[in-house]
């Protein structure tokens, strides 16, 4: 077996024992290949893709535009492994690192806290985290607030709401308010309203005061969320936003009560979303609404950061 095929063994059986709710670990994409030795003589290795995102495209809203990542094959090795393979890609960042809006990203199981300290000391930040809920059975939603979908015909509210969300994502986390973000989300919210993704819109005395955005998302084997699911059928909770004046009255409790029945309805057997921990609305509401960190994204910006 080669190194690489043996650590990906050594990886799967690792993420089994921290979490119950992880897939068998993804083999790396291409990229340049990192190579570390512990003390102890077990050797690491690790895969650093640089993508780049263009102006104007989704992925700007939430990420930095020239992104390193670096994928771990650490194994069994712990917190030594993802140390060494951190130093290896210091040295590599040395020799060029991209400007100043650039990340370095690291996603890890978020139960695997061994890695935490070591990524902590190279300077990231658990900037999101990609949470999972998982129940036998959805109960009737409670409360009165009305809830029902949206249509072409609500782009302008939903898409009001959509922007609030952003400009408060981007004060406490990885998301970006970049001056085109009207547009691009004008065009995404366009796009999936036309293809029927479920957009719930929560209105009180015939006042739209939130929203919840969602779709399925397939994980099965080759599908690139099988990377991080187990494999199923999974509701993605995209989007909830709330209007500030009518924050913290049940509105988004309601709302996603609905979405989750109706994922469920839809086939979702599961549901997941991101949200970031320095969020301090979200990251109450959400193991309210009974999520769970399965993944933590980690980052340093700009990427020349790196410690
Ligand atoms: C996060 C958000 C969608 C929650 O919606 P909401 O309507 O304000 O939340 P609710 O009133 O339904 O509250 C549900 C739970 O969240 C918690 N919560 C909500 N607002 C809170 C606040 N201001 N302080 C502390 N806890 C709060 C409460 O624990 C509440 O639980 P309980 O009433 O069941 O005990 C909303 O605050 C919002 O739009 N925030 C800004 C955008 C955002 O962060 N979106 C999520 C990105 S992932």
């Amino acid at each position: 077996m080669s190194i690489a095929a043996g650590l990906l063994q050594a990886q799967t059986a690792r993420f089994e024992q921290v979490d119950p709710l992880l897939p068998a670990a993804a083999a790396p994409p291409e990229g340049d290949v990192l190579t570390a030795a512990l003390a102890d003589g077990e050797r690491v290795a690790g895969v650093v893709a640089r993508g780049r995102y263009e102006t104007g495209t989704a992925p700007t809203l939430w990420s930095a535009r020239d992104v390193v990542e670096l994928h771990p094959l650490v194994g069994a090795s712990g917190g030594a492994g993802m140390d060494a393979l951190l130093r290896e890609l210091r040295r590599m960042l040395d020799r060029g690192a991209p400007g100043a809006d650039s990340s370095c990203v690291v996603t890890w199981p978020s139960r695997d806290v061994e890695a935490s300290e070591p990524l902590l000391a190279h300077g990231f930040a658990p900037l999101s985290t990609l949470a999972v809920r998982v129940t036998a059975a959805e109960p009737e939603p409670a409360g009165d607030l009305a809830v029902r979908l949206a249509t072409s015909r609500d782009l302008a509210v939903a898409l009001e709401l959509e922007l609030a969300e952003l400009a408060y994502s981007a004060m406490v986390g990885a998301a970006i308010d970049r001056p085109n973000a009207r547009r691009i989300k004008r065009a995404g919210l366009t796009r999936h309203l036309e293809q029927g993704d479920p957009v719930w819109l929560g209105e009180r005395d015939g006042v739209v005061v939130g929203l919840a955005h969602g779709r399925l998302v397939d994980a099965g084997p080759g599908a690139p969320a099988g990377a991080r699911l187990r494999a199923g059928c999974w509701g993605y909770v995209n989007c909830v936003s709330v209007r500030p004046d009518a924050r913290g009255t049940g509105v988004g409790r309601r709302l996603m009560a609905v979405a989750h029945r109706e994922l469920a309805r839809l086939g979702a057997t599961s549901t997941f979303l991101y949200y970031n921990p320095p969020n301090p609305l979200a990251s109450v509401f959400w193991p309210r609404q009974g999520y769970r960190p399965l993944w933590t994204i980690w980052e340093v910006r700009p990427a020349g950061a790196l410690r």
